[in-house]
């Protein structure tokens, strides 16, 4: 076990260079599965997550080689349908390999994902949704057999609400179907763009992405091909928070202004000056950061759900009282007790989160909850007067690469240890 130990109070100067997107990176990892041959992902960000899809892929019988950011699989013949529990439980994530592997192979057993850190993780909408293109489910003792003797076939979809992992599975799955897809009230995230892209490259019939209505006109087979990863817009995010906090000035290196569109305009009210350029963008912090009046987390284009934590700390420090409105998962605060403890004023209710910004926070001992309120915990570490120890960082290293030397090259002090309690 390892922590993070913190000193704060140094303004963060310098260029980040961003890696490329987890949640890009797992739907894709799983979309390998329906190409034939080789493919090359490249830009591929060096996760646990990442590995643990890997692992999944070895298991199911491809060929995996991990060179720094250039993931290599080979799909040959695939031996197994079945994902075992282990597995399953080492990334809570890997229900998306369910539309790939019953679309490549017609069938899947995997085991029931339970709930997870941001509450319960239902896939009710995954599963009616395949069922509608032609699958079939028996559930019993926390194990999930799907099967589809006739081979899934195109339908008429509607998402009751737009899941970004139902959105993936119908499109993993749809993509080699029979027939047109048509899947309504889809979710519209980037990285759900980005798939669509890495299956067209690799040869399938996908229109819409990144609007409501996503067409997925079934082909016969995919092709490996080589792919780049687009950069990750919530390590981005973090990263200029890390700096707003602190009171410094960074330029992220290798992401646009689009893909932050709906943060830079709170980075903004927040009295932070940024500059992008077409393939950097500059932040300025301001000596104090101002109070947001209201932050609503909705699904995209709407404020991420994945970037509350992160401006939770950042208000925190800020001059006035914010309102943040957690809308997409149910227990999402629970970062909220270890920024108090720093100091934080946070009081919640429900959905809602009340800061009344405080002139400074002090460092404490504190214990990730999950993976972006870990990263919470980080950026008013960096803040806080003295020193923070942040325990559990597995959350951590599950979405960002090694942020100790991230944040080390623009001048925080953060190390990592081993963590002998
Ligand atoms: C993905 C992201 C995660 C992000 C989230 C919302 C990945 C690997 N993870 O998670 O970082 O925070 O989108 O932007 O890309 N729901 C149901 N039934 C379902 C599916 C979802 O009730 O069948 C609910 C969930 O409980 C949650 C909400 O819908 O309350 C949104 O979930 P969803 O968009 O599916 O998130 P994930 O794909 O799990």
């Amino acid at each position: 076990m390892q922590k993070l130990v913190i000193e704060g109070g140094v303004p963060l100067e310098g260029d980040i260079f961003l890696h490329g997107a987890k949640n890009s990176a797992l739907p894709i990892l799983a979309g390998v599965l329906l190409c034939d041959g080789e493919t090359v992902l490249e830009n591929c960000p060096r996760l646990t997550d990442v590995f643990a899809a890997c692992r999944i892929l070895t298991h199911l019988g491809c060929r995996c080689m991990i060179q720094e950011h250039t993931v290599t699989v080979r799909v040959c013949d695939l031996r197994s349908d079945t994902i075992p529990e282990a597995l399953m439980q080492e990334m809570r994530s890997s229900i998306i390999f369910l539309g790939a592997v019953l679309g490549r192979t017609g069938a899947c057993h995997v085991s029931y994902p339970g709930g997870c850190e941001l509450g319960p993780r239902p896939i009710d909408m995954h599963l009616d949704a395949l069922r509608q293109m032609g699958a079939h489910f028996t559930i019993h003792g926390g194990q999930l057999d799907c099967t589809a003797p006739e081979g899934l076939h195109g339908a008429k979809i509607h998402l009751p609400f737009p899941s970004v992992g139902a959105t993936e599975n119908v499109m993993l799955a749809a993509t080699l179907a029979q027939g047109r897809t048509v899947l309504h009230n889809a979710a519209r995230e980037p990285e759900i763009c980005d798939l669509a892209s890495f299956l067209r490259t690799c040869g399938a019939k996908i229109s819409g992405d990144g609007e409501s209505t996503i067409v997925i006109d079934g082909v016969e087979k995919l092709r490996g091909g080589t792919y780049s990863i687009l950069p990750d817009r919530i390590a981005g995010v973090t990263y200029l928070g890390a700096a707003a906090i602190t009171g410094g000035t960074v330029c992220l290196r290798g992401i646009s202004a689009r893909p932050l569109e709906n943060m830079l305009p709170v980075l903004e009210q927040a009295g932070c000056r940024v500059y992008p350029e077409p393939d950097r963008m500059h932040l300025l912090a301001p000596r104090r950061l101002r109070a947001v009046p209201l932050i609503r987390t909705m699904p995209h284009p709407g404020f991420p759900t994945d970037a509350q934590a992160i401006f939770m700390a950042m208000l925190s420090l800020a001059d006035g009282v914010s309102v943040l409105e957690e809308n997409i998962f149910e227990n999402r605060y629970r970062h909220v007790d270890a920024l108090v403890k720093m100091g934080a004023k946070i009081h919640v209710s429900g959905r809602i989160a009340v800061v009344t910004g405080v002139r400074s926070l002090s460092g404490a001992s504190v214990a990730a909850t999950d993976l972006r309120g870990g990263a919470a915990m980080v950026l008013a570490g960096l803040a806080a007067q003295g020193r923070t120890e942040i325990r559990q960082i597995s959350h951590i290293d599950r979405g960002y690469e090694t942020i100790e030397t991230v944040l080390r090259s623009v001048g925080g002090r953060v190390t990592r240890v081993d963590d002998d309690n």
